[in-house]
């Protein structure tokens, strides 16, 4: 029986902690108010997003995977990855597509949930005993320098997460990447495109309401860990396309007028009837945006791949030559 990999840990303790507290202070007390998406993944949000990603009008998870059926074996030509980091990674779903395809020696998927990744890398190490396994503990937003590599390496960005951040975001994180990426290495980036406003809001208000309940998960988190007192069911789900920005909003907004109490920040927060409080965005790209921006970062661009009807790409980018 393989040994269990054991996550090796970049996250200081309390780290997490203490992030959760400074950005919900900030978001509370800022007008508009505003929380930050990666709260949402608390055990039943993580099983809501896997809901979600199964929900006929949430399209790209599957886009993605149909790529990915389609192109790994050239990924694997273009790139002769034998070691694949993936940030973010996810249940593993769309990655065996990746370990089936590249003759990998080593594994490292990075994400911030400890236990989720613990438990997804023993399932991947069990059902592929000849790879190495090398989970990592991070915050990619922090610690993306100290992950570790290895020889010809493919760093991989799945989902369309890169639409959580704002421009200036994602200039510091694919600045990052870049650093990550030896001059051997290569950048899988999924990101989903600009599309017909009404099915972009239908993927983010199913008929079901999934979505609104995830999105009210974050108020769920925010009582469990912080002693607050919201009420999540006063607060109605809202998405809407942004045109200008080209970016899905969620929006929790409150039903009535109401105080809310935050315990361990000893702090009280008022919402009007009415408000609303951003909690995620989700931009949408243009291949030509994508180009660029991997460009600005010092990319070049070996691949830009969509499914049959220009939902969801996959970007795949080398270390520019100079
Ligand atoms: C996991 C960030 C890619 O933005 O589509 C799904 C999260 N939010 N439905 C996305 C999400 C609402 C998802 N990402």
């Amino acid at each position: 029986m393989e040994a269990q990999p054991k996550p090796e840990i970049l996250l200081a303790p309390g780290a997490l902690d203490a992030a959760l507290r400074a950005d919900v202070r900030a978001g509370l007390t800022a007008t508009p108010k505003t929380l930050p998406p990666k709260w949402f993944y608390d055990d039943r949000g993580s099983a809501l997003f896997d809901r979600i990603t199964r929900l006929e009008e949430y399209y790209p998870t599957r886009r993605e995977r149909a790529i990915l059926v389609e192109r790994a074996p050239e990924i694997a030509t273009l790139t002769g990855a034998r070691t694949l980091v993936e940030l973010g990674a996810g249940s593993g779903e769309k990655t065996r597509l990746l370990l089936d395809a590249l003759p990998l020696d080593t594994y490292v998927p990075v994400d911030v949930s400890g236990e989720f990744l613990a438990d997804a890398a023993s399932k991947i190490a069990a059902d592929y005993p000849a790879l190495t396994v090398r989970p990592v503990v991070a915050d990619l937003e922090e610690h993306l320098a100290e992950v570790p590599g290895g020889p010809a390496e493919l760093v991989a960005f799945l989902g369309g997460t890169i639409g959580n951040m704002v421009p200036r975001e994602r200039r510091g994180f694919l600045a990052a990447v870049r650093s990550l990426v030896g001059e051997d290495g290569a950048f899988l980036l999924g990101a989903d495109l600009v599309k017909d406003p009404a099915r972009l809001v239908r993927a983010y208000d199913d008929a079901e309401g999934v979505t609104a309940a995830f999105n009210r998960n974050v108020l769920a988190v925010i009582n469990k860990r912080l002693g607050a007192d919201f009420r999540p069911e006063e607060f109605t789900h809202v998405a809407v396309w942004n045109a200008a920005e080209e970016w899905i909003e969620m929006r929790l907004r409150a039903r009535s007028a109401q105080t809310v109490r935050i315990a361990a920040l000893d702090l009280t927060v008022e919402f009007a009837e009415g408000e609303e409080m951003r909690t995620e965005i989700s931009a949408k790209f243009r291949p030509s945006g994508l180009k660029e921006e991997l460009t600005a970062a010092g990319f070049g661009i070996r691949a830009l791949w969509t499914d049959p009807d220009g939902d969801f790409s996959l970007t795949l980018a080398v270390p520019a030559a100079g």
